[in-house]
């Protein structure tokens, strides 16, 4: 079987998506749950961008072991020595350079000619080659390029070095065929074609991301670059769970290995959604909550006598339901922590001990504590940050009737460790609650998004809360979980707030690139 390596970017293009600000702990989580589950490249990030990409994909590079850690870089020498600096501790240090071939783009946006668009993309590859064995680079809107021209540049950028050659399709806009096309295409012509990988980079505009990067392998291409539940820029990237899964599920018409440890699909797809707040759509392929439901009396009744006769995938397949919970309000420590390493996590004492105790207090309030509950209990310790002075909340108190005008008393310990008391008002319970806490942190907080959705299922489920609000000029998001829905929203309030005040530390103690 021919091995695909699967290059996952949802650190990178995912993360460029509109409201979607991840911190660098929980970038390093989604990195390490990206090496569970098997991933051959992790994009990290973009190095040369901000101090913060520079100290996630430093971070990553360090953490992760058991997958190549990637950084873009623009065909710059500056871009290029921040991805060195930052990726040099990696096991097998890659870079991801790009530079755009389509007329459009040449013209619009770079103001160059094609011959100095080669000249630049040739200089890149061999200044990247003097530091990483393995350089990727990238036509950008390689699809909609001239393709004598991409034979041309191609051609040169593998003499010059590149190890693997990227050729996206940055909007969308290939049908399957002619991706597929345009890989043989370029097998036949490039000079040098078998000493290097092929990729393709899908773009989901006209929904055919998944589509048309199975097309890409089928006709060359030995890596596909995409995202966790497709997020990315626009209408998102090609899902990596939809492409791990059709392959397997269809093996018997695509003869194909990816490496891929599909039984982490369900919980990765989960710790995305969760950490970067957007939510699954329910009928989503693979992960979508109504992706194993079996609505109608037909359907149901077929499944009872033999699930095969409408499901060609089984939930266990990608890790749903696989581990029953066995831990309830008698459980003790170390049956924590057994479950806790056994879902991957890797906690402190100290982080454990918080977790444990408030697992407990839900414990005591909730009949049955789900696998997504603990999910969301220890994802919270893993990614907090105990080096930035922050918010949190410590009480919060509604006064609401029909006849009455809604008032919020809150109490928060501030970044300073005082405890501050205010009270507000508003239109409802929430709006009371947001003008109160608008008040503690100073300043003016717009929300452009907020919504409350059940960890799970059940009247006792817990409430999540997700924020999207912008402060002091920058936009975050938040969330939190609580029993109640109005406890969630203020905890996912100061959530986002805090976001600022770490992303401000990171720009305050790193060096700019
Ligand atoms: O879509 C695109 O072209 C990209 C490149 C940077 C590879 O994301
Ligand atoms: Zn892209």
């Amino acid at each position: 079987m021919r091995k695909i390596d699967i290059f996952d970017t949802t650190l990178r293009d995912g993360e460029q998506s509109a409201g979607i600000n991840l911190n660098t702990a929980e970038k390093i989580e989604i990195a390490k749950q990206l090496e569970r589950l098997g991933v051959t490249i992790i994009e990290a990030g973009f190095p040369a961008s901000s101090p913060g990409d520079f100290d996630a994909v430093n971070r990553i590079a360090s953490t992760v072991k058991n997958s190549i850690v990637t950084g873009l870089a623009r065909c710059v020498q500056k871009d290029i020595d921040a991805t060195w600096e930052a990726i040099k501790v990696a096991e097998q240090p890659h870079i991801h350079v790009f530079l755009a071939t389509s007329p459009i783009h040449m013209e619009y946006k770079l103001k160059k000619s094609p011959e100095q668009v080669v000249e630049q993309a040739v200089a890149a590859v061999k200044y990247a080659k003097k530091f990483f064995p393995l350089v990727q680079w990238s036509a950008e809107d390689g699809f909609r390029s001239n393709r004598d021209f991409l034979v041309k540049i191609i051609s040169e950028v593998v003499a010059a070095g590149a190890t693997t050659i990227n050729v996206p399709d940055t909007v969308g806009y290939a049908s399957p065929q002619e991706y597929g096309e345009l890989f043989k295409f370029l097998r036949e012509n490039v000079h040098g074609a078998d000493n290097v990988k092929f990729s393709a980079h899908c773009h989901d505009d006209l929904g055919m991301a998944t589509a048309n990067s199975i097309a890409a392998i089928q006709n060359g291409a030995d890596q596909v670059e995409c995202t966790i539940n497709g997020i990315g820029e626009r209408a998102g990237n090609a899902s990596l769970e939809e492409i791990g899964v059709a392959l397997h599920i269809r093996k018997d018409i695509y003869p194909f290995e990816t490496g891929l440890n599909l039984k982490e699909i369900k919980r990765t797809s989960q710790m995305v959604s969760r950490l970067t707040g957007v939510v699954i759509q329910p009928n989503k392929a693979i992960v979508g909550r109504n992706a194993f439901a079996h609505e109608s009396g037909i359907h149901q009744d077929g499944v009872l006598k033999n699930p095969e006769t409408y499901e060609i995938i089984s939930p266990a397949l990608i890790g749903e339901d696989d581990v029953p919970l066995v831990l309830g309000k008698h459980s003790g420590r170390a049956a924590f922590r057994d479950r806790a390493v056994k879902m991957g996590y890797d906690l402190s004492d100290e982080k454990l001990n918080k977790a444990f105790t408030e697992f407990k207090k839900l414990a005591d309030r909730k009949k049955e504590i789900t696998e997504e509950d603990l999910v969301t209990l220890l994802t919270e310790q893993q990614v907090l940050v105990e080096d930035v002075p922050l918010y949190e909340l410590k009480s919060v108190q509604v006064q609401y009737g029909t006849e009455n005008i809604p008032t919020a008393t809150v109490s928060v310990t501030t970044p300073n460790g005082e405890i501050q008391t205010s009270a507000a008002t508003g239109s409802g319970s929430v709006e009371a609650i947001f003008n109160t806490l608008e008040q503690v942190v100073g300043g003016t907080v717009n929300i452009l998004d907020y919504r409350v959705t059940s960890v799970g299922k059940g009247r006792d489920a817990l409430g999540e809360a997700v924020i999207n609000l912008r402060y002091n000029g920058y936009t975050t998001t938040g969330r939190d979980a609580a029993q109640d829905v109005l406890e969630a929203s203020a905890k996912a309030y100061l959530n986002a707030i805090n976001r600022q005040l770490i992303q401000q530390s990171i720009r305050v103690h790193q060096p700019t690139v």
